[in-house]
């Protein structure tokens, strides 16, 4: 089937087959490796990926599902996202690093739909479907609350620009 799929805001236009992943098709067709597989089963949260804005666990949707919507990866180099990719360097909330891509899609998407401050109990709550074997979470609740600082930061130099 022909799919078009806007990914990190390139259009690509293949054609795959109906029973291919999402993560497949960024991985294998795109050659974009930063989304990772851990457990195939939307259990771990590795294949994490922004679909028109939300989250989704790219194991779980299928190609043609992402036919006609726009991804964003953790290749993407919005600016925001950047930022969150930067905190997690600085606060050192990762070790091997697995989980890290789909926590980093997830942190910035928790930051990007709370409604006011953030603190820990929301960022645990929507971190849950992200499982880290190394860190302990620690470091990256730190880096999660490092990251809204930034954004909270960049928010108020573009509206006082
Ligand atoms: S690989 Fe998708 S949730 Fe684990
Ligand atoms: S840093 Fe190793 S699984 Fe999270």
């Amino acid at each position: 089937m022909m799919v078009n799929i806007k990914v990190n805001g390139k259009e690509y236009k293949k054609d795959v087959e109906p029973r291919m992943l999402l993560v497949s098709f960024l991985r294998d067709e795109l050659g974009l490796t930063g989304t990772h597989i851990g457990c195939d089963t939307t259990n771990c949260g590795a294949c994490t990926v922004l679909m028109d804005g939300k989250t989704v666990k790219s194991c779980t949707v299928l190609a043609v599902q992402a036919n006609n919507h726009e991804i964003t990866t953790i290749e993407s180099n919005d600016p925001d996202l950047n930022a969150v990719k930067d905190s997690y360097v600085e606060e050192e909330g990762l070790q091997c690093g697995f989980c890290t891509p789909g926590m980093i899609m997830q942190s910035y998407y928790l930051i990007k739909n709370a409604e006011g401050d953030i603190d820990e109990d929301y960022i645990k709550k929507n971190l849950r479907g992200n499982l880290c074997r190394c860190t302990g979470y620690r470091t990256i609740i730190d880096s999660v609350k490092k990251a809204e600082e930034k954004l909270r930061q960049r928010e108020e130099i573009n509206v006082s620009k």
